[in-house]
């Protein structure tokens, strides 16, 4: 049986954590960067301080090579100083009010950046909450897309991938938890009715 926080898929999990990512022994963290992978605030400015300049050396490496990323791409880099062995620079979507593609947006950023795991057999990975800080995508609606698409994708996996979002404040735990709660309640066997 799973606990609260944990929901089993096949051979795979999603575990919710509230912590720092930086912090995180896995195979690959993820970071919710900009297009022009050239660091930022938020995370992206946590993980680049944590992992050192190794990051942003191979973050400029990559953009001499294919230009800046556009959102709901995802590239890997290495971690530098980080436990991590990898990092994975997604750019999730800017919240516009949600008309305009959004939610279809973040589940690509999601869905590539586990694309480009998978690619590097890769078998655990962290994730942030992607979009919900300076791309201000609320997240109480942000955590429904985010469980979703990985639970979709886990299901096609038949080798076992480890997923852990890391969740920075208690506000976006409890959002990602309620989310992660009805997930679990829309796939219990329905009780028969005698
Ligand atoms: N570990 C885990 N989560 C963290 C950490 C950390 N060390 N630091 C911040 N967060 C959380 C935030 O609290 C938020 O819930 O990550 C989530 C995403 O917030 P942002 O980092 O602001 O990312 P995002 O909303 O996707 O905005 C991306 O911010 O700094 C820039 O370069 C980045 O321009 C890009 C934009």
């Amino acid at each position: 049986m799973d606990q609260e926080n944990e929901l089993t898929i096949r051979a795979s999990f999603i575990k919710l954590i509230q912590g720092d990512i930086t912090t995180q022994e896995v195979d690959a963290i993820v970071n919710a960067a900009n297009g022009s992978l050239m660091g930022g605030g938020g995370v992206d400015g946590a993980i680049h301080k944590a992992g050192g300049p190794a990051i942003l050396e191979d973050c400029k490496a990559l953009v001499e090579m294919q230009g800046p990323i556009s959102a709901g791409m995802a590239v890997i880099t290495s971690a530098g100083n980080l436990p991590a062995r990898h990092v994975i620079h997604a750019v999730g979507p800017i919240w516009m009010g949600g008309t305009l593609g959004e939610a279809e947006m973040l589940r690509l950023t999601y869905e590539e950046s586990l694309k480009l795991a998978v690619e590097n057999e890769l078998s655990s990975i962290a994730f942030p909450s992607i979009s919900t800080g300076a791309y201000r995508y609320p997240v109480e609606k942000a955590a429904p897309v985010a469980l979703e698409t990985v639970a979709e994708f886990l299901k096609e996996q038949k080798k076992g991938i480890k997923i852990s979002f890391v969740l920075f404040n208690e506000e976006t735990y409890n959002a990602y938890q309620a989310a992660l709660n009805k997930i679990k309640a829309s796939i219990l066997p329905k009780k028969k009715h005698s």
